[in-house]
């Protein structure tokens, strides 16, 4: 059996679109999770954030972006000088897809099924928004938003083209920067981090 498209509403607002997502069925992933995790921001952001999937702590608070990635993400906005009331924040897949280990439930990467399946949303969330400037953060959102022969580490930190926004750019997943293998090499990924959301910074000021 296909599976029903995502159900986004025709005259899709964010709050529209928050609700709907919960009846969600375009892919499999809803059964595991606890709830979908929509976008969070300003309808009138200037720049969309574009992560994976939620994580944990998202599924079961049904937001974006506030378990330790977020908190990552939140120190490198606010040392890049982007204030958070400027940002709109969101994920590629709305639904947290894991594999169980005893108790704790480990992330899993989507599949590029679900990822078209959820891509609906995120066209959505663009179209409503329309935000000046993209950030795609990992090569989920990267190669999702604008296809794969993006590379993260190759393509990261410059205007890339695209139609999406004027100013549509790559970098890391700030989970990445947590799984580094020690101090030194978090505090570089970190850097390095920073430096790509101060370009980003740059062109919203500029
Ligand atoms: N990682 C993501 O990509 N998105 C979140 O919302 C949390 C962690």
């Amino acid at each position: 059996a296909t599976a029903p498209p995502a159900p986004v509403p025709e005259r899709p607002t964010l709050p529209r679109m928050r609700s709907a997502v919960q009846e969600c069925r375009a892919c499999d992933l809803w059964a595991g999770a606890t709830q979908a995790v929509f976008g969070d921001g300003p309808a009138r952001a200037e720049v969309v954030l574009v992560g994976e999937q939620p994580g944990d702590r998202e599924d079961v608070e049904g937001a974006p972006f506030v378990g330790p990635a977020g908190h990552l993400l939140d120190r490198a906005l606010a040392d890049a000088g982007i204030a958070r009331e400027r940002v709109y924040l969101t994920n590629a897949v709305k639904h947290f897809r894991y594999r169980q280990r005893g108790k704790r439930r480990i992330h899993q990467r989507p599949e590029a099924f679900q990822i078209a399946a959820c891509r609906p949303w995120l066209d959505a969330e663009l179209a409503v928004v329309r935000p000046r400037v993209l950030v795609c953060m990992g090569a989920v959102a990267a190669q999702g938003l604008l296809g794969s022969a993006v590379r993260v580490t190759r393509d990261r930190g410059r205007p890339l083209d695209s139609p999406l926004a004027e100013d549509v750019s790559v970098t890391v997943h700030p989970s990445s920067i947590l799984r580094a293998p020690d101090e030194p090499a978090r505090r570089a990924a970190y850097d390095a981090f920073v430096a790509d959301l101060a370009r980003v910074a740059a062109v919203l000021d500029g």
